[in-house]
């Protein structure tokens, strides 16, 4: 089933928390001259129209990116991740939103690769496209959890995964977990940025509860929610998962999640977290 199309959410207030985490890392990943390999499971299509049929309908964004892009007291940490916003709408307008694929193609440098597979019969063609020209990115119409087990290693021992499933079917929760492990057993250096949404809090427990269970240590979790948890149907938080973090990121989420959160949720409702699930 892939009925999922992450046009219609780009630029919510769960893609600012996924796309602050993703570029702190590739921040800290650059610190040091090595490359490194960007593999990105679920890419999705690369880059969203916002005013577009899909991000239009749902406008989404309007209470995500729209908030924060332009406001004059940024905390640092976002400076990368707005960089990547501002160079693809230049004008002033917020026209279009980089998934995370392009916000990679942003930050990464001119030795570093990326990895980037997506299984849509719609958004890959449109992923393909955008990174035709660059020479670094290799993309392919491909389950990304079987990219865990063939494309790890890396030949350079660096690299940042991100793991960024629509979770539309329930085996997804699972099948994240036993994808890290297989990529954890061939390259347990690695940095593993997971996403996930909360939905129903039981199945969020769960999924931790698995990833205690496979031994792996440092694990981060960061988790920012615009209402309380309920069991209705719709996404009240979004978090992400990042194992072996940079040893800056607890630090840094813990300065700027406050200041997303009073900028994206100006009702005060939710909350925002950040804790060890497995410290060291
Ligand atoms: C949440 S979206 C990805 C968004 C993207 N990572 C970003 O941040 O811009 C999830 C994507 O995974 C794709 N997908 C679903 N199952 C997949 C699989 N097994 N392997 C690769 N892609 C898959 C969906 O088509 C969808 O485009």
């Amino acid at each position: 089933m892939l009925s999922y199309r992450h046009s219609f959410h780009a630029g919510n207030h769960a893609d600012v928390l996924k796309h602050t985490v993703q570029s702190l890392i590739i921040d800290a990943l650059n610190e040091k001259d090595k490359p490194y390999l960007y593999l990105d499971t679920h890419a999705g299509a690369g880059r969203y129209q916002l005013s577009g049929e899909h991000a239009g309908r749902t406008g989404e964004y309007l209470s995500g990116i729209a908030r924060i892009w332009q406001q004059d007291d940024l905390p640092a940490e976002l400076a990368s991740y707005i960089s990547c916003i501002k160079a693809l709408n230049p004008n002033g307008m917020l026209r279009y939103y980089p998934g995370s694929p392009l916000i990679a193609r942003h930050l990464l440098r001119a030795d570093d690769s990326l990895n980037l597979t997506e299984l849509h019969p719609s958004d890959y063609p449109l992923l393909r496209n955008e990174f035709q020209k660059d020479a670094r990115a290799r993309t392919e119409r491909a389950d990304g959890y079987q990219q865990l087990k063939s494309k790890l290693p890396p030949p350079s021992r660096r690299g940042l995964i991100l793991i960024d499933p629509p979770y539309e079917i329930k085996s997804d929760y699972q099948a994240v977990v036993k994808g890290i492990q297989e990529g954890y057993k061939r390259f347990s250096t690695g940095i593993y940025a997971l996403w996930y949404p909360v939905v129903l809090r039981q199945q969020i427990k769960r999924m931790f509860s698995d990833l205690e269970a496979t031994g792996i240590r440092r694990i981060l979790q960061i988790e920012l929610a615009v209402r309380p948890d309920n069991d209705q149907r719709g996404m009240t938080a979004s978090g992400m998962v990042v194992i072996n973090p940079p040893w800056k990121l607890e630090q840094q989420m813990n300065h700027v999640l406050p200041w997303l959160h009073q900028h994206l949720v100006p009702t005060g409702t939710g909350h925002t977290k950040v804790s060890w699930i497995v410290p060291e």
